[in-house]
């Protein structure tokens, strides 16, 4: 699947043959170097890949010299409590999700906003969550599918690929609702883990021609969430929906 001589496989410590054999079989699937920890510094069994992969009780980390970076619900978990509760989500508001929808995350990134929309859609809707950053995506897919969401959840489908692509190549009128949250220029989020997640994201920034594409294929809304509005926003039909401090919400309509 990928053959890239940046990463490597490895365990914790003092892991059990159980463990490492799982380790040996996924870096065997994902075509990365395994290598045996032998109770050695994780700085030592990396030697010069860029970050590891390191599989222990809890499922795996992705861990560099400065971050540690490990699947969790993090802000979902606070967020789906609230659903339940039958309290208002933003993302959840702006899309105007409801049972059934097929929903697009072009920016799968830890998977929080889409384990919300899968929440919101339930089991009988879908959705596909695009990661571009090959560490990010493995990471996620392998949370994603340990996690068990319950029968109100619809099935997360991630995808390695860039949504840019994705979405100027997808048949128009696709999906209900296309949801796009590019990196901030500025580390601003409150939640740890994007910060650790900010070494191994794909940075691209928002674009007229990402937002084109999404509008073309989304068949109610499509959801942004930024920083800051650009210029050409006005022109491309993104109007503001909710100003929440460190994030800001925006939504455009479909133009097929
Ligand atoms: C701010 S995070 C998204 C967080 C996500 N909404 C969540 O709730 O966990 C942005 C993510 O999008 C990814 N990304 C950026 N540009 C992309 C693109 N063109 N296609 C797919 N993924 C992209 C980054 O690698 C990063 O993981």
């Amino acid at each position: 699947m990928n053959s890239n001589l940046k990463y490597i496989v490895t365990t914790s410590r003092n892991a059990n043959s159980t463990i490492r054999s799982k380790a040996r079989q996924k870096a065997n699937e994902w075509s990365v170097r395994y290598i045996d920890r032998n109770h050695i510094s994780l700085a030592d069994t990396s030697g010069d890949a860029e970050a590891a992969f390191v599989l222990d009780h809890d499922g795996f980390s992705l861990s560099t010299n400065k971050a540690q970076l490990r699947f969790t619900l993090g802000t979902a978990a606070l967020r789906l409590q609230s659903i339940a509760r039958g309290d208002p989500d933003t993302l959840i508001r702006a899309g105007e999700l409801r049972a059934g929808d097929q929903v697009l995350d072009a920016t799968l990134g830890l998977g929080r906003d889409a384990l919300v929309a899968a929440r919101a859609v339930g089991s009988t809707g879908g959705v596909v969550g695009i990661e571009s950053s090959w560490p990010l995506f493995t990471l996620v897919s392998e949370g994603l599918a340990s996690h068990i969401p319950g029968d109100e959840s619809a099935i997360i489908q991630p995808l390695f690929a860039d949504s840019r692509t994705f979405l100027a190549e997808a048949e128009k009128a696709s999906f209900d609702v296309v949801v796009i949250d590019p990196m901030f220029a500025a580390a601003k989020r409150s939640d740890g883990s994007f910060e650790s997640l900010r070494g191994f994201a794909d940075h691209a920034s928002l674009d007229p021609d990402w937002i084109r594409s999404a509008r073309r294929v989304a068949r109610r809304w499509v959801v942004v969430k930024t920083d800051h509005a650009e210029s050409w926003f006005g022109p491309e039909k993104l109007k503001g929906i909710h100003n929440g401090g460190r994030a800001s919400w925006f939504r455009a309509p479909p133009s097929y």
